[in-house]
């Protein structure tokens, strides 16, 4: 228990009842590890790969006796996995079941900004909204969760998300574990705080200024969760999916590990570690080496977020065991991980068009608040830019880019390091420092219709650290941003 410097009874008194959580060594792991299902599609008239995902209400019961209010897609809590491969055409038919409006955003992916699922796209109770478009952007790890205006970090805490898998030729050449559910798992990892009844509570601790905080962690829904090992090598693919912890994941015998992708696809080669820093909306592939008949954790580790001060409030110092993976007494045999997996082409920073700057503090960027009316950067389609982003306020933030996937340059003016290097459409922002990020926008102009880039903290993101860019044709300026929703 660290005690308070800063010399109020209230806040000392605070510290103390609070101090760092650490569940290291410490959980039963007792349930097995829930998959999500692999959604259902069929193919349309129109060579369409057509999936459903109904927004709805239940109640599931996280093994604490009592059945737990939540909301899901096609099921009580969390989503399927949509997976579609690069070059199909897809719909997906979203209904609104719940008693108020949502809308389904379809993070990480390429597509035309009245398909993604932002706040202008929010669906009434009872609407279908059935957005289109054509996968095109290299197989990875992407989700999907609700974007409604102000109200994002209530709907993805109640249990809407899911993962949305990309696939390709290249990524299928390699000789990777991708078996889903068998040496490939989705591991979606988000904190709660259940209250005396058992249900899900936001907690707007008044000190974090971060938003809910949990001390129970889920796994795909799972409450301490083991995965039945079967294969020598296995893939998890990381989601943090919680509202506002950053974790920092390792093995709790700190045994090494292959970082093969990150948000936007895979790395140029593996890059092998210990640890692997995701704050919230971030996501990161690894593969697992295991030996017959052992036992070991996924641990998060205190990530290092800034000051110790800080830290007290904002998690950054707890430990957590999240899921514990059991081999089996004997094991099928992997193929070595390749030593080279696709080419990440370096975008040239001389062919940014331009530079914007962005500064991150209080509830706002750049001074400004969230304004669904205000468009604040009309970019060309097609172009590269680069944005260079500053966090100033000591509290923890991180940037989510829309449509595109972007390419580190620098973080706090240096080269990025390997975990960075690769395709990212989500990135921490480091303490009183800057990130440059360089991106090509999509072709889809509409000048009228706006894409998000916020901090994933989802307090954060819903108290107006939010922005809004247009994609725009050569010469023309941004227009105004239609009212009313989306869906018939
Ligand atoms: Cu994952 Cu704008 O969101
Ligand atoms: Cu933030």
């Amino acid at each position: 228990v660290v005690l308070c410097c800063c010399g109020s009874a209230g806040i000392t008194g605070w510290l103390l009842l609070r101090p760092g959580i650490d569940t290291a060594g410490k959980v039963d792991f007792r349930n097995p590890l829930a998959v999500p299902p692999l959604a259902p599609s069929r193919i349309d008239d129109e060579g369409r790969r057509v999936f459903d995902l109904r927004a709805q209400a239940g109640q599931r019961d996280f093994g604490r006796g009592t059945a737990t209010r939540t909301w899901g897609f096609e099921g009580d809590y969390l989503g399927p996995t949509l997976r579609a491969t690069r070059g199909e055409r897809v719909v997906v038919d979203v209904v609104n079941g719940l008693p108020e409006p949502t809308s389904v955003h379809w993070h990480g992916m390429r597509l035309p900004a009245v398909m993604d699922g932002g706040p202008h796209q929010e669906v009434r109770p009872g609407a279908t909204w059935s957005p289109t478009w054509t996968v095109d952007q290299p197989a990875a790890t992407l989700w999907y969760h609700p974007h409604p205006h102000g109200k994002t970090e209530e709907h993805v805490y109640r249990g809407l998300a899911g993962m949305f898998i990309i696939d390709d030729e290249r990524e299928s050449a390699l000789p990777l574990p991708r078996d889903y559910g068998v040496d490939d798992f989705p591991v979606i990892v988000q904190d709660k705080n259940f209250d005396r009844d058992g249900q899900l509570r936001v907690t707007r601790n008044m000190f974090s200024g971060i938003g809910t905080l949990g001390d129970t962690l889920l796994v795909n829904g799972t409450v301490a969760p083991y995965l039945d090992v079967t294969t020598e090598r296995v893939r998890l693919r990381l989601l943090n999916g919680s509202t506002a912890r950053t974790y920092d994941f390792g093995l709790a015998d700190d045994r090494p590990f292959a970082l093969i992708g990150t948000d936007g696809g895979l790395l140029p080669a593996p890059h092998t570690t210990r640890r692997i820093t995701l704050s919230p909306g971030e996501r990161a592939e690894i593969v697992v080496g295991m030996r017959a008949g052992e036992r070991v954790a996924v641990r998060s580790f205190p990530p290092a977020l800034g000051n110790v001060f800080s830290d007290r409030f904002t998690g950054g110092e707890d430990t957590f065991d999240v899921l514990e993976l059991r081999a089996a007494g004997t094991l099928a045999a992997a193929p070595d991980l390749p030593n080279q997996l696709v080419p990440v082409k370096r975008i040239d920073p001389a062919s940014a068009v331009t530079t914007r700057s962005l500064d991150f503090a209080g509830r706002g960027i750049n001074g400004k608040s969230m304004d669904m009316g205000r468009i604040d950067a009309a970019v060309v389609r097609g172009s590269v830019e680069i944005w260079e982003v500053t966090k100033l306020d000591g509290t923890p933030h991180n940037l989510h880019v829309h449509d595109v996937q972007f390419q580190v340059l620098t973080i706090g003016g240096e080269p990025p390091p390997p975990h960075l290097a690769g395709w990212k459409d989500t990135i921490l922002l480091p303490d009183d420092d800057t990130v440059r990020i360089i991106m090509r926008f999509g072709d889809h102009a509409d000048p009228n219709v706006p894409y998000m880039y916020h901090c994933h903290l989802l307090y954060h993101e819903d108290q107006g650290m939010m922005g809004q860019f247009v994609v725009v044709e050569p010469g023309q300026s941004a227009g105004t941003p239609p009212r009313g929703g989306a869906g018939h």
